[in-house]
């Protein structure tokens, strides 16, 4: 069936050009063009599009708040900016309702191919499997409202940091694991951390959002199986998104990758958590079958349940109307070579943290037990930077254990 994708922008003329360069897709996309923000609502109104891509700066409505309205009616159209300017300030106040920004003028292959990618992660998780299995689960976790208030501070004229601080600071719990989080040896800040407000000053407020989902997550786990331990893939999912942070790190200076790679990191495995929450019974058999080693995790759970963690991670996730590269960064942590592509991203850097995390507690298992896909690596020229990796995250690893040590002293 033909994807349908509706552009809008209030200059006809960037609507023509789009036309034009986009018009060898035609017997793939059904595509439609319009004005105004309303005429789009109107026309999703009468049938849903697979995707929507608009201009910040329309008439009548703000191209952000039409996306946030599509966001709340139809959490699974793919939401894309395509504007003259696009700002880190515009950027942070969208992070909740857009999957990616693109700057004007994109060429035609540049936008067709985060198109495509978007269209198939959006196929690969709406697929029959998924959704019945979706269907059997009680509960799904919603995101924290101590989160939305967050988002609707950062989305206000005159957001700040203080404010933002207040309003995690009135949730006690979560502050209290942020905080300690914060103050990890993971996550490198070199001196206390008193306050969340310090806190998004330090590490920034996009990495304090990751840190705060992780949390929240983690926090509404209630029971599983006997044989699953929470504790223990929290401390998992620690490790893998400050491991995650610090590859990215070493790989490159844009913010939004760094900060994407820890949230990625702290919610890889949330597919887990919610299908052993849910689904105990069946749960408990998918992980004695990896423990004895007849199965991996994901091989197990696809025999159960014809979809894994992975999967239900990120669709999870996609309904919270996360960016695209999260989103497949959770889809394809096992399977990365599933989703090739040129340049480092929040994928490489969560497979990567994910093996080195079971390399460092597992030493006794092979590279493939630990999950590594070196070939992967190597493809995109990033297995030679495995050396440098480990040695950085074993620095970490090592220093969090002392300050844990240090911590346990009784003083005499
Ligand atoms: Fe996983
Ligand atoms: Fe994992």
């Amino acid at each position: 069936m033909k994807k349908r994708i509706i552009f809008v922008d209030s200059d006809r003329a960037v609507l023509d050009g789009l036309a034009q360069i986009l018009s060898p897709l035609k017997q793939d996309w059904d595509m439609e063009f319009v004005e105004r923000p309303e005429e789009a609502l109107a026309r999703m109104a009468e049938r849903p599009f697979d995707a929507i891509v608009t201009e910040v700066e329309l008439e009548g409505m703000d191209g952000l708040a039409l996306l946030e309205h599509v966001w709340k009616q139809y959490p699974r159209t793919i939401r894309l900016v395509l504007s003259e300017d696009v700002s880190d300030d515009t950027s942070m106040k969208a992070a909740a309702t857009v999957h990616q920004y693109l700057n004007k003028p994109s060429d035609a292959i540049a936008l067709r191919s985060i198109l495509q990618r978007a269209l198939a992660l959006n196929g690969l998780l709406n697929n029959e499997m998924l959704e019945q299995l979706t269907s059997r689960l009680d509960s799904l976790p919603s995101l924290p409202p101590v989160y939305l208030k967050v988002m609707d501070e950062l989305q206000s004229r005159d957001s700040s940091l203080q404010r933002v601080g207040k309003l995690i600071s009135e949730d006690i719990g979560m502050t209290a694991k942020i905080l300690q989080l914060v103050n990890s040896a993971f996550f490198g800040v070199r001196r206390r951390v008193e306050s969340p407000a310090q806190a998004a000053s330090l590490l920034g407020i996009d990495n304090i959002r990751g840190m705060m989902l992780g949390v929240h997550v983690f926090s509404e786990f209630k029971d599983g199986p006997v044989n699953f331990s929470a504790d223990a893939l929290w401390s998992h999912s620690i490790s893998v998104s400050a491991f995650a942070k610090k590859i990215a790190e070493l790989e490159t200076d844009d913010l939004k990758v760094i900060s994407d790679s820890l949230t990625a990191g702290m919610l890889h495995d949330a597919g887990k958590l919610v299908l052993a929450t849910n689904l105990a019974e069946d749960y408990s058999i998918v992980i004695s079958r990896s423990e004895s080693g007849e199965m991996t995790v994901d091989a197990a759970e696809h025999s159960m349940f014809k979809a894994s963690h992975s999967e239900v991670g990120a669709y999870l996730l996609g309904l919270w109307g996360f960016s695209q590269p999260v989103v497949e960064a959770l889809a394809f942590h096992h399977k990365p070579e599933k989703f090739m592509t040129e340049a480092f991203t929040p994928l490489v850097a969560v497979h990567a943290a994910n093996a080195i995390d079971h390399h460092l507690r597992r030493k006794w298992m092979s590279e493939k037990e630990q999950g590594l896909n070196r070939a992967y690596l190597e493809k995109l020229g990033f297995a030679d930077r495995l050396p440098a990796w480990l040695v950085a995250c074993r620095e970490l690893a090592e220093r969090e254990k002392e300050e844990k040590e240090e911590e346990c002293e009784v003083p005499a």
